[in-house]
């Protein structure tokens, strides 16, 4: 949900780093180590932000593409990939969508999201694409906050509104495992967890690897 005037972009842009920050340092960003362990080869990050999962890739990527549509995400980005290079064999930054990824077809080993599914306007179109980019056997690594399936996810529902305003169109109550099942991608793990220090309606995550299987 964006305004008129992309105000809610933009004001996004500029706490999410602060918000984001006291989640990574109370255990967030173990949680991205470990789940970015498993990227290597060349690389794809959708929705990238302001670059938190950044430091976690290893030199067994050796060739990282880091997308991320909004423009004053972009500039974060540029900054921080600039100042502290990520250790892989090389980088680069495309500011695009996930639902139309401007990579040819099976070109990239692995694809990965973090806290992205929420966000993406269509994000049924955008596991298509990630699953059309990846090589047969290439990896999908996810992290996502989701709705819950016990009672809660009805108050998920109801602040979805406001929620998706405040937080520059960010839904709490994505069904993305859902999502997941019903793409062409092949869920290989699949772990529940919580957001650490996350605000009560974007606690809820699920973790884990999909692959794109031989055709
Ligand atoms: C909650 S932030 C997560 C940022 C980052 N991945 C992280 O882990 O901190 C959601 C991100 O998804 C991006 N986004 C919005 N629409 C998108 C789309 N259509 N495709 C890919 N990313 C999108 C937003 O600009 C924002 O940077």
């Amino acid at each position: 949900m964006r305004d008129a005037w992309g105000l809610n972009e933009r004001l996004f842009a500029a706490w999410y780093p602060c918000v984001m920050g006291l989640s990574e340092r109370a255990g967030g960003a173990a949680i991205r180590h470990e789940l970015l362990t498993g990227a290597a080869g060349r690389t794809l990050e959708i929705g990238a932000g302001n670059g938190y999962n950044l430091p976690h890739y290893s030199a067994a990527v050796t060739e990282l593409v880091v997308s991320e549509p909004s423009p004053y995400m972009v500039e974060h980005l540029r900054k921080r990939l600039e100042a502290t290079p990520p250790p892989v064999g090389s980088w680069d930054l495309v500011q695009t969508g996930a639902e139309a990824l401007p990579f040819d077809d099976t070109s990239f080993d692995t694809v990965v999201a973090a806290y992205v599914h929420c966000t993406i306007p269509d994000p049924a179109a955008a596991l298509r694409e990630i699953h059309r980019v990846l090589r047969d056997g290439g990896r999908y690594l996810f992290l996502e906050h989701v709705r819950d399936r016990s009672l809660f996810g009805s108050l998920q529902d109801l602040v979805e509104v406001p929620h998706a305003y405040v937080a520059a169109g960010c839904h709490p109550n994505r069904r993305t495992e859902d999502l997941l099942d019903a793409s062409p991608l092949t869920v290989e793990r699949l772990e529940h967890g919580t957001l650490p220090m996350g605000f009560p309606t974007v606690r809820p995550t699920i973790r884990g690897v999909a692959v794109r299987t031989a055709s």
